[in-house]
């Protein structure tokens, strides 16, 4: 059952689309409209725009639109019902309860529901006799009785229906469990525990829904972790373990390493503002996620080469997000938990000495460039020079390179000046090649090449153009609404889907009241939204008249004639010598 109209009008009122991205994005006025840089990828220059005037955003550069809900959406990463909780919350309204009906909201609140449990129900095997082998092996591993409620970890008995009995108990049925991921089909059909004799560490999200696990074997057995698959509540390249812990102190400051372990060591040894990945690659998303929370990063990746490879390409991705970067290299340990061990006592007072001295990710990356340079040899410091302009080069801040250029210069003994000029002309060359292939991206998306939501655009450029005009047009003037749908009725539309949003707008114009994407949003998919966003966005800056709107009204008329003579066999007489009059009179 859709939601009741006065509710969406009200819901729509009091969420402006401004002030609810303002939360999340630094908005620039620049005329009516408000820019700023896109929250939906990585970039330097502002292309991410809002137009008030009919609730719609779109990015110039990755192509992401849409109204208010579907900004929520995506920004926190939630489906359509959730979003419009999320924003009735937000506007202090209740969301009338008995008109929704959606199976996704229900399916998720039902995985969560077991995970829940699942998390309890592991918990209480930890702390019974079951539990023996998990709870020796996490004391064992320095862990304080405190910390391992804290964490709340678990316990997976070696029985293989264990959690699957106690769920049915709780009445959950076995493909829900299977949904959840924390339980598989066996090939006799029945349900089976997916972790066994393991110790489990759940995943908590902001709101504090338990949304995965990941499981420890006690010895040296492979794989070592097993983790909650991708399910409808969690994806493992949009979170970060502990970050509902280390979100909530204001931390000027986190700590990023790569295990679960690092994680809960480091808690416990007093830096409650370390996170961890999911046992992935930094993903772009999980660092705008930690920007949204912290300033800076010590990235404390595992001491080996793969750790260390790991960093390397972690430093962009944080960049990219705004995040100030440093990286952290613990000596005498392969990783942070080990370090923490091993120095007993003083494990505090030593890391954060560690976090002190540690150097920023510029002079990390030099320092690796270095290590692999003979600087004894002419051709060995020609090398470490060039290779560290490199670096140099994909500063944004001045006054960062010239500090840099200076040490180098001191270092080797050569011109701070020649540092930089070598600097610059690599740069000149990144950013050649950026803006080629931000140009080539845009082309694509303007010419409507490739466009899936409207495919037949490629084939009728002329008419999805003027009939992308006319509905920004009936949009922006809606009091024209009336005598426009007078003279062009939606069959006359070539593209199909044109002609849709054609007919749902038209459908809108209730009062000849000025629309917003989110009146029709109900009608189109996520996808089909963005497609109509950009449309707007498109013609946000163009005053048209209404001899413009004559014109695209001709326009669409005469392509819809020659579409029809496509097949001209099927066309009457009649229709082809109206069109060759038509024609006449535009040559006039
Ligand atoms: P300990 O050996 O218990 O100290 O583990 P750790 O937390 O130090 O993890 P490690 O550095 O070995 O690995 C980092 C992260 O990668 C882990 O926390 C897991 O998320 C992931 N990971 C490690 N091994 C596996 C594996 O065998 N399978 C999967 N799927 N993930 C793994
Ligand atoms: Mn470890």
């Amino acid at each position: 059952m859709p939601l009741p109209e006065a509710f969406m009008q009200e819901l729509k009122a009091r969420s402006d689309l401004g002030e609810v991205a303002a939360s999340y994005v630094s908005l620039r006025r620049r005329g009516k409209n408000l820019v700023g840089l896109c929250p939906f990828h990585g970039e330097k220059t502002p292309s991410f725009n809002i137009y008030p005037e009919n609730g719609s955003f779109y990015c110039f550069g990755c192509g992401a639109g849409g109204d208010v809900i579907t900004f929520i959406r995506r920004i926190e990463n939630l489906d359509y019902m959730e979003a419009i909780r999320f924003l009735a919350q937000r506007a202090g309204l209740q969301v009338p309860e008995n008109a929704v009906d959606d199976g996704m909201a229900k399916l998720k609140a039902r995985i969560l529901a077991i995970n829940r449990e699942t998390a309890r129900f592991y918990y209480e095997v930890l702390n019974s006799e079951q539990g023996a082998p998990g709870m020796r092996y996490l004391l064992g591993r320095g862990l304080a009785p405190g910390t391992i409620r804290h964490f709340g970890l678990g316990y997976s008995p070696a029985s293989r229906y264990g959690l699957v009995d106690y769920l049915e108990k709780k009445g959950y049925s076995q493909n829900e469990m299977i949904l959840a991921n924390v339980a598989f089909k066996a090939r006799s059909g029945r349900a089976v525990d997916r972790f066994f004799s393991r110790v489990m560490y759940p995943i908590i999200d902001l709101r504090g829904n338990v949304i995965a696990f990941g499981g420890r074997v006690l010895n040296d057995e492979k794989p070592k972790y097993l983790n909650t698959s991708e399910t409808p509540v969690f994806n493992k390249g949009s979170f970060l373990f502990a970050l509902n812990f280390a979100k909530g102190g204001g931390a000027e400051q986190m700590i990023l390493c790569e295990g679960y372990m690092d994680v809960i060591s480091l808690h416990q040894a007093g830096f409650p503002n370390t996170v961890a990945t999911l046992g992935t690659a930094l993903t772009p998303g999980q660092a705008r996620l930690l920007s949204r929370y912290t300033k800076e990063i010590v990235i404390c990746y595992d001491s080996d080469e793969a750790g260390q490879k790991a960093a390397s390409r972690a430093i962009p991705i944080l960049r990219e997000a705004g995040l100030l970067v440093k990286v952290l290299a613990v000596t005498g340990g392969k990783d942070p938990d080990e370090y923490i061990r091993s120095n007993g006592r003083n494990g505090h007072a030593k890391f954060k000495n560690l976090i002190e001295a540690c150097g920023n990710d510029v002079e990390y990356r030099l320092q690796k460039i270095r290590q692999g340079c003979d600087l004894k040899s002419a051709d060995g410091r020609v090398a470490y020079l060039t290779e560290a302009a490199g670096v140099l080069a994909t500063l944004e801040n001045r006054i960062e390179q010239e500090v840099y250029a200076g040490r180098l210069a001191e270092e080797i003994g050569v011109e701070r000046s020649a540092i930089l000029a070598q600097a610059d002309k690599i740069r000149g060359r990144l950013r050649k090649n950026q803006e080629k292939k931000e140009f080539r991206a845009f082309q694509q998306r303007v010419t409507g090449f490739r466009d899936s939501i409207n495919p037949e655009k490629s084939t009728h450029l002329r008419a999805a153009s003027a009939e992308e005009a006319l509905i920004a047009y009936i949009a922006k003037y809606p009091e024209q609404a009336i005598s426009i749908s007078a003279k062009l009725p939606p069959e006359k539309f070539v593209t199909e889907f044109n002609r849709r949003v054609y007919r749902v707008i038209m459908g809108r114009m209730i009062d000849g009241k000025a629309i917003s994407l989110t009146d029709i949003s109900a009608a189109f998919s996520v996808e089909e939204i963005a497609a109509i966003a950009k449309i707007f966005a498109k013609y946000s800056d163009v005053s048209a008249t209404g001899k413009d709107a004559e014109e695209y009204i001709q326009v669409i008329e005469q392509e819809q004639m020659k579409s029809n003579l496509g097949n001209a066999d099927s066309v009457p007489a009649q229709d082809i010598q109206t069109y060759l009059r038509e024609l006449k009179k535009q040559k006039k």
